[in-house]
Formats: C-alpha cells, structure tokens, sequence
C-alpha cells in the first residue's frame, strides 16, 4: 500500500482499546482484523455486527479503497455503524495504518 508499517503500528494504538490482530488475535469490541484485505464486510463468524454493516457487506469488499474512506469517517461510509471511532484525519495516518495491517494478510 505504500506507508509505513512502522509508523502505521503507533497509528493502530488508537484501534487497539477495541481491536486485536496478529497471532491467536479475539475479538473484542471490535471484531479481529487479520486477513482484512478481500473480507466480505460483517463477516468475521461470531461477532455481532450493526445491521448497517451487514448490508454494507451485501454490496462491498473491504479494499485498500473502501477501508481508507472507512477510517476516514465510519459514519459517512457505512451510515448508522456501531464503531464509536470519529476517523483519521490525516491521509498519511490512513495510508500508513493500512501497510501495517497488510502485514496481517496471510496468517
Ligand atoms: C468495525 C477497523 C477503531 C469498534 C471495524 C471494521 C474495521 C475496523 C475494518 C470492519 C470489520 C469487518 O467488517 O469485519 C478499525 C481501525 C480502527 C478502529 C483500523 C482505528 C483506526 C475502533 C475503535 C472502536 C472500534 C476505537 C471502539 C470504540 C468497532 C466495532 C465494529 C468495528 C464495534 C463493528 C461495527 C459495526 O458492526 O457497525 N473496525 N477500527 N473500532 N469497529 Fe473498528
């Protein structure tokens, strides 16, 4: 993706209260985010997604795309989400998130 997984691993302490990912990662308040790139939206088996994100995943995969504007601002891409997360403001943050999540793709 281009950014830095380095700086993007102090960018996710922010989504840590709520999400886990890497080895043996659980869902908490937030579902677990390994293999994030390609998951079908409110898919993770178990957790229990808004109503809103489960029709977002009816018509969307989680991309490079799709999670930048997500992680953006939740409430305007997927109106009426659970997530009480405001957004990133900053694209780098965003883009730099994302090369540290990557990192979790294939595990
Ligand atoms: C959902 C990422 C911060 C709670 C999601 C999803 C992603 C994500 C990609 C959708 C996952 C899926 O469809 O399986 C992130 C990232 C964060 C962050 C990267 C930091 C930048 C937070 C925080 C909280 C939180 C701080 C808790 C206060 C949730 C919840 C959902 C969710 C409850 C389910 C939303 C729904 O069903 O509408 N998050 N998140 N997240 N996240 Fe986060």
């Amino acid at each position: 993706t281009g950014g830095d997984p380095e700086a993007g691993e102090r960018v996710f302490r922010r989504c840590a209260a709520c999400h886990a990912v890497g080895e043996d990662a659980q869902s908490r308040v937030g579902p677990e985010l390994n293999q994030l790139f390609g998951r079908v939206p409110a898919s993770v088996e178990g957790f229990s997604y808004s109503t809103a994100m489960q029709e977002f995943g009816e018509t969307n995969v989680w991309d490079t795309e799709t999670l930048h504007a997500y992680l953006q601002a939740p409430r305007d891409v997927v109106p009426g989400t659970k997530m009480a997360f405001p957004g990133l403001r900053k694209d780098e943050e965003v883009v730099d998130l994302l090369a540290y999540l990557a990192q979790y793709d294939d595990e």
